[in-house]
């Protein structure tokens, strides 16, 4: 199950990725917002977020005018890695070595079908596991307050 969110810039976009999901076969569920009136990123982007750490969700994507704001209201969201992406390249390592979990994309940045191959990317690619592990491992203990 795919969160999704965006705030009024992200409409588009989300609709866009909504259908790659569909054809994709993905399920998903979206968080909001829902129509081109102005509203704050932060609220839908933590809704998704905290869908996708409580396990009610896998992953998320979500989209504002840049993939920044809403990227860092997510990351706030404690079990979070977020990814901001504007290429493949960065959106499959940060799978492949980050197991990203929610990965944001600016709609004021990114046409559509560059945005579909970054989701794409992203969602097919697998975690390697090994020493990335350890090191995930060690960012959750920073999560947690303790030195590394
Ligand atoms: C909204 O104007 C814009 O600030 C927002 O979509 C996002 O780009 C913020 O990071």
């Amino acid at each position: 199950m795919i969160a999704l969110a965006c705030d009024h810039t992200g409409l588009a976009m989300k609709k866009e990725i909504a259908s790659l999901l569909d054809e994709m076969g993905l399920a998903w569920k979206d968080y909001g917002t829902y129509t081109e009136e102005s509203c704050d990123y932060p609220v839908y982007g933590s809704r998704a977020a905290r869908a996708v750490v409580s396990g009610e969700c896998d992953r998320g994507i979500l989209i504002c005018g840049t993939g920044v704001g809403i990227g860092i209201a997510a990351s706030k969201v404690k079990g979070t890695r977020v990814c901001t992406c504007s290429d493949v390249y960065t959106a499959t390592l940060s799978k492949r070595h980050n197991n990203s979990n929610i990965l944001t994309m600016g709609a004021r940045v990114l046409g559509p079908d560059l945005a579909k191959m970054i989701a794409r990317a992203w969602l097919e690619e697998p975690f390697e596991g090994g020493r990335h592990q350890r090191r995930i491992d060690q960012i959750a203990a920073i999560e947690r307050g303790e030195e590394l």
